[in-house]
């Protein structure tokens, strides 16, 4: 006779499923079916539909997004999107928007924010990036905005998506002792990610997700204008520095940033979390720090109002 299974075991079974999976944190108390969420908006759609034959190219019963709201400033929408009013922020709940869409969005809000909290605001009510919906919180920044220095990771890992500030679990304790050893604390460093929300069980952004915050980081950037930028890995120098080189190559090498407003120098060094697995790379990395300190000393400090 075969063994049943008792609670315990199909409990044990799931959560091993979910880890296998990469599910390793709860974001809510009781199961959502998003199989019976999107049937119901897909029914609520149907309902408010006039009669008559479906919009050309309309698939049968494709679910409409709820119209984007946008600033007034803000060029037109391609017209299939409907009207718009308001900030520009899609309704939550609606169908996800395509990738290429959603990238156009962002750069409208994020162009449309006057400073870091507007923007933090903007990206709170964003819908344009998938990532949002898995992760359980924004995470935006950390340090001081009017700092002189400036690091960006790639993306929150799980404690930084507990706690909703960048760099705070094993690697972030490192980066604090990389900077406290050339002088510097969170009260003299400004730290962001290019995406501000953790991908599922850390895998890597999609291309996707990075070309869609990818103008909320330029912006950050921009509105908090630091004089120096360092990229903290090689997927941060990559999106920003525009390289095609891996970090082990770029690193400890100045380069011109373009803020938007002006030119700032900015350095690729390895990300902690690297240097965590690969203690080899501190002697390097230490090298940055020093470069990154001389630079602050010689530099002259531009008035942060
Ligand atoms: N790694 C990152 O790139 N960013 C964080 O905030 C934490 C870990």
């Amino acid at each position: 006779m075969l063994p049943t299974l008792s609670d315990r075991d199909v409990l044990a079974e799931l959560l091993a499923f979910h880890l296998e999976a990469g599910v390793d944190v709860a974001l809510g108390e009781a199961p959502v079916d998003r199989f019976e969420e999107s049937a119901n908006e897909r029914a609520a759609i149907r309902a408010r539909a006039p009669a008559g034959p479906p919009p050309a190219g309309a698939a049968p019963g494709a679910p409409s997004r709820a119209p984007i709201a946008r600033p007034s400033t803000s060029p037109a929408l391609p017209a299939a999107r409907g009207p718009v009013a308001g900030p520009a922020i899609a309704s939550p709940g609606a169908a996800p928007l395509p990738p290429d869409i959603a990238a156009v969005e962002a750069r409208e809000a994020a162009a449309s924010a006057p400073t870091l909290e507007a923007l933090r605001e903007l990206l709170e009510r964003f819908e344009g990036c998938p990532l949002k919906h898995t992760a359980t919180r924004l995470v935006f920044a950390d340090g001081n905005p009017k700092a002189r220095l400036m690091l960006v990771g790639e993306a929150p890992g799980r404690d930084e998506d507990i706690e909703g500030k960048p760099f705070v679990g094993r690697s972030g304790k490192l980066l604090d002792r990389m900077l406290a050893a050339i002088g510097i604390n969170r009260e003299a460093a400004y730290i962001a990610n290019v995406v501000p929300w953790r991908p599922p069980g850390n895998r890597t952004p999609t291309p996707q997700e990075t070309a869609i915050c990818l103008p909320f980081i330029r912006r950050q950037i921009e509105l908090a204008d630091p004089d120096i930028l360092v990229c903290l890995g090689g997927p941060s120098a990559q999106t920003l520095l525009g390289i095609k080189d891996g970090i082990t190559k770029a690193r400890g090498r100045w380069m011109d940033y373009d803020t938007g407003t002006r030119t700032i120098p900015a350095l690729a060094t390895f990300h902690p979390a690297y240097l965590l697995r690969t203690p080899l790379g501190k002697r390097m990395a230490w090298r940055d720090m020093l470069a990154i300190e001389s630079r602050l000393k010689t530099l002259p400090a531009t008035p942060n109002v």
